[in-house]
């Protein structure tokens, strides 16, 4: 992407089973800093999707007696409906089934055919049918089982086409090596470089239509089938656009290695999908001649007493339940508040309270305070915060404070720690409570004498929450939204914007409870 420009991507969801909260806390963290980057002038493509080819989908669509392509439309729309009720600011919704991407992954396995760097051969040995990997001998678990799902292995002997991958590895190393951020957290990069410190063999990229049917047609064996994991990582070429998907298979965009949206910035991904998207993705990048991605941020995963949330495992919890009950915006809070990013989090009904406590009796309380403070002492219009209070009023100590919330705050979202960025919002609004007990605007409305302290004291507190809002815009954009109005501003400014935006004079509304105390909505898991 150019200077001013950002392309992220969350990875395109299988649509064999319905949206958990794991899906939904990546594409709510791709969202936030979708949005994060909207803010700060850029022009962002977001893209999400549904995974929709290959033999998962396939014994799925058996299991419901209906056709794939059924079940996709059924589940795409299932998605769609999920992330727009989440509050998703999404630029495309990638399907697998799309008539664009259906030529451009044509087109690059007619590429890579035709260089040579797909050639064919047999494969013999074991597979997992729901995590549609073939695996060695050596690799299996006890009785024959998959190492990732345990569940039984099946032995297969077939023809198949493979990707010379082996030829990337040492390109992709130095890569790595070169590259410190290239994946985030630390520790993935390194399990990736633990991964390659082996051989890397070549990579089976195609699937005997006799066994997959539901899949991508190969352009040189009509007998065979895209392998489902390239096929589904060549949705982010697709949706930006650096190949025309009509042009055929020497088509303008593989030379330059970029255009378009191409190479994306960030690819948000689960740990669970590292080496496909950190050892896989870049070497058939290279081998198309296209750059490589800018960044790979592999998060941690949901986990429910200690087990990982998953379809299969039956331990799902719904976001939408949740949303329900306590709105879109503190379940996205809840989520982005809670994991670090890159490290597993637990899922917890108590945890889930706990956070929400935060929007209700920090945040909620101080805007409920400031508001109240004005329309009783100051007619519902924000006081000027000129200067001719007595000095030592304490403003200083608040503005200061709000300095330093921001510095910590962009400095985190640049780096992707969103949960620290908005520890550092929350911090402030505490620092703003403990300031209105510090003050006593109280004690100051009844003093004549105070009255200019008071007006600096209840300006300085609405220029506090109108630099809160522009931080939280980003992960609670209706709140906040509806914060800055009952501040009376029209739109939430940016943050560059947010300290200087005039506020004097504006009439502030009181409203219902932004968020309203756990007693008045129904607790989680009371179904
Ligand atoms: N279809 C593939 C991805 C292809 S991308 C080119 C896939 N789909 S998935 O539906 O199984 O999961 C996709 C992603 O959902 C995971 O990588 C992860 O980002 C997210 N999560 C699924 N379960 C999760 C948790 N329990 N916790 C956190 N995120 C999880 O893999």
């Amino acid at each position: 992407m150019s200077e001013d420009g950002y392309y992220l991507t969350t990875p395109i969801y299988y649509a064999s089973g319905d949206p958990h909260l794991g899906h939904a806390y990546t594409t709510i963290l791709g969202d936030a800093i979708a949005r994060y980057n909207r803010q700060a002038g850029r022009s962002v493509m977001f893209l999400t999707g549904t995974d929709e080819h290959g033999q998962k989908i396939q014994e799925e669509a058996n299991r419901r007696g209906v056709e794939p392509q059924q079940l996709a439309d059924t589940m795409a729309l299932v998605f769609q409906a999920a992330w727009t009720d989440l509050g998703i600011s999404l630029d495309r919704f990638i399907r697998t089934t799309d008539a664009d991407h259906v030529s451009v992954v044509r087109a690059v396995y007619e590429r890579l055919w035709d260089k040579g760097d797909i050639y064919e051969g047999k494969y013999e040995g074991w597979y997992c049918v729901h995590e549609e990997r073939y695996w060695t001998e050596k690799d299996l678990g006890p009785d024959h089982t998959c190492p990732d799902c345990g569940r039984p292995v099946q032995v297969i002997d077939e023809k198949n086409y493979f990707f010379r991958m082996s030829r990337y590895q040492d390109a992709l190393i130095q890569h790595i090596e070169a590259n410190p951020d290239w994946i985030t957290p630390k520790s993935r990069r390194n399990e990736v470089l633990g991964f390659l410190a082996g051989p890397l063999s070549d990579l089976s990229v195609s699937r005997p239509k006799s066994r997959v049917a539901w899949g991508i047609e190969l352009p040189f064996d009509p007998e065979h089938v895209a392998y489902v994991w390239v096929d589904a990582l060549l949705n982010y070429v697709t949706a930006s656009g650096v190949l025309d998907p009509d042009a055929g298979p020497n088509q303008a965009g593989f030379e330059e290695g970029h255009g378009g949206r191409w190479p994306a910035d960030l690819h948000l991904i689960g740990k669970d999908i590292l080496t496909t998207h950190c050892v896989y993705w870049p070497t058939l990048l290279m081998a198309c001649g296209l750059d490589l991605p800018r960044r790979v941020l592999a998060h941690g995963w949901w986990v429910v007493a200690d087990t990982k949330m998953s379809k299969s495992l039956g331990n799902v919890v719904d976001p939408l339940e949740l949303k329900g009950r306590f709105g879109t915006d503190a379940v996205r809070w809840y989520l982005l508040r809670e994991m670090p990013t890159g490290s597993d989090a637990s899922y917890t009904p108590e945890r889930f309270l706990t956070r929400y406590s935060e929007l209700s009796n920090v945040l909620g309380n101080l805007v409920h305070r400031v508001t109240s403070m004005i329309l009783k002492y100051r007619e519902g219009r924000v006081p000027g915060g000129g200067g001719d209070a007595e000095s030592g009023d304490g403003t200083e100590t608040l503005a200061r404070a709000t300095e330093e919330a921001l510095v910590s705050y962009r400095s985190n979202m640049e780096s992707l720690r969103l949960h620290d960025a908005l520890a550092a919002a929350m911090e402030l609004a505490r620092t703003a409570n403990s300031f209105i007990e510090e003050q006593e605007p109280w004690a100051l409305a009844r003093d004549p004498s105070k009255a200019a302290q008071l007006d600096q004291t209840l300006h300085a507190l609405v220029r506090c929450l109108t630099v809160i809002a522009a931080m939280l815009l980003p992960v609670m954009p209706e709140r906040m939204n509806r914060l800055i109005e009952r501040l009376g501003l029209q739109d939430v400014p940016t943050l560059a914007d947010a300290q200087s935006v005039p506020i004097n004079g504006k009439h502030v509304e009181k409203g219902d409870a932004l968020f309203p105390r756990v007693d008045q909505v129904d607790p989680v898991g009371s179904t």
